[in-house]
């Protein structure tokens, strides 16, 4: 019965918004610029817990309604969808729609492609709720289409940008397509197989696509970080370490909050080259704060040696690889702590969180991501469990975040 309140009074609400949205007599103009506003920071915890049980609810709904054979189907466009996204944000149709609405030829004159094939794209990505029919083509008007909600972020301005995200994992999981049945009976890793390289030296070979993923590592840290940073304590360390920082922006976002007297950002030689400029655009007091450390976390003598008071973290990062390569990477970590008074702290996606958080928050499906590109995986507490004590480590306190990632903290013994 609460439930069913909740249902409906949520749903009159939306309801509500949307037609005040709507009536509200705004420009073209205006709407986007609304748009770039749209920050959207997860909520508190408990209330990130209730809503994600709302929509789950809602979800599982839906799939009652809906007959079996229609939902096969339906997850079968999911990679028709993937490749639309995919398509638009290269073509990079939301930058082209931020002065206003456009028609299809107006916008194949400006991105230079068929004007007819552009528009069943744009057609199709309506359908789904990626980019919008302009409220003006809806009374009548010109066939025009518009950025919504979703398709702001495919803006290289939004202040939640996900552009350089959804660039790099085309790149590269689209690679893997037809692939995984092999792979699921006889083992190997999909993008391997695909491409001839590993997923590491096949981004190191292409300039630009390393720069789009490494770029990417920070649009998570626009909309995640604020969330992570705020929901545990790091201002109980002397030294923050980020094993596999990349370009550093989550150790940054840290360092701005936290009073924390020194960071190290450690990372592959030929992205610590990256992050040094970036840094050096940083202010004086945050420049003089952390130093840039190049090295390979298999090799315990490269990872910076522990001192007391030291916290290691490493966020999405054991997620790349398999248990073997795991554990070496924290065995490295162990090696490098020795007796030193330090603690280890690891930010995964972790699986298991109940059905209604996996529903929404796509756990399993960032699990097969790790599967195809890299024989990786995300884990749960209970893998945890049995892995940390192989490393030299226990677990200690699990942090559930308003995000699909959980802090995990690991104690050395
Ligand atoms: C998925 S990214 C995570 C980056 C960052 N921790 C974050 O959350 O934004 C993985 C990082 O591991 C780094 N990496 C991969 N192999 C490495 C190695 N052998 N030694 C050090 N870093 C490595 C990559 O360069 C990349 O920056």
């Amino acid at each position: 019965m609460v439930i069913w309140t909740l249902l409906v009074a949520g749903a009159v609400a939306f309801a509500f918004f949307r037609w005040r949205a709507r009536s509200e007599a705004v420009t073209p103009k205006q709407r986007e610029a609304l748009l770039l506003q749209d920050i959207g920071q997860p909520p508190p915890y408990p209330v990130f817990w209730v809503f994600i049980h709302l929509l789950a609810g809602l979800q599982w709904i839906v799939e009652q309604l809906v007959p079996p054979p229609l939902t096969a189907m339906k997850l079968l466009t999911g990679t028709l969808r993937a490749e639309i996204l995919a398509t638009l944000t290269e073509l990079e149709v939301a930058e082209a729609l931020a002065e206003g609405p456009c028609t299809a030829d107006e916008l194949a004159k400006q991105l230079g492609c068929q004007a007819k094939r552009l528009e069943r794209l744009l057609e199709a990505s309506v359908s789904f709720g990626l980019f919008a029919l302009a409220p003006e083509s809806q009374k009548g008007g010109p066939k025009k289409f518009c950025n919504n909600k979703t398709s702001a972020v495919l803006r290289k301005s939004h202040p939640n940008t996900a552009y350089y995200l959804v660039s790099q994992i085309a790149a590269t999981t689209f690679k893997t397509v037809g692939h995984q049945t092999k792979a699921v009976r006889q083992g190997g890793i999909q993008f391997e197989e695909a491409t001839g390289q590993d997923f590491w030296s096949y981004i190191k070979d292409r300039p630009q696509l390393s720069l789009a993923f490494n770029k990417s590592m920070a649009e998570v840290d626009r909309s995640l970080a604020p969330t992570l940073v705020k929901d545990y304590n790091w201002g109980r360390y002397s030294r923050l370490i980020d094993v596999g920082g990349c370009h550093g922006s989550f150790l940054r976002d840290i360092l701005r909050q936290w009073p924390v007297p020194k960071g190290i950002n450690f990372d592959q030689a030929h992205v610590i080259e990256e992050a040094k400029p970036i840094w050096a655009a940083y202010e004086t007091g945050l420049q003089q704060k952390v130093e840039m450390v190049a090295g390979d976390f298999f090799r315990s003598e490269t990872i910076p040696k522990g001192e007391d008071g030291d916290l290691y973290f490493m966020r999405t990062i054991l997620h790349d690889w398999n248990d073997e390569k795991t554990l070496a990477i924290l065995k490295a970590c162990r090696a490098a702590i020795g007796n030193a008074s330090a603690r280890m702290l690891l930010v995964e996606v972790t699986k298991g969180r109940g059905w209604a958080i996996d529903t929404v928050l796509i756990a399993p499906m960032a699990d097969i991501l790790m599967m195809k590109l890299l024989d990786g995986a995300e884990r749960s507490v209970a893998d945890w469990q049995d892995i940390l004590p192989q490393a030299g480590f226990k677990l200690g306190k699990m942090i559930p975040t308003a995000t699909l990632f959980c802090m995990i903290e690991c104690i050395p013994v």
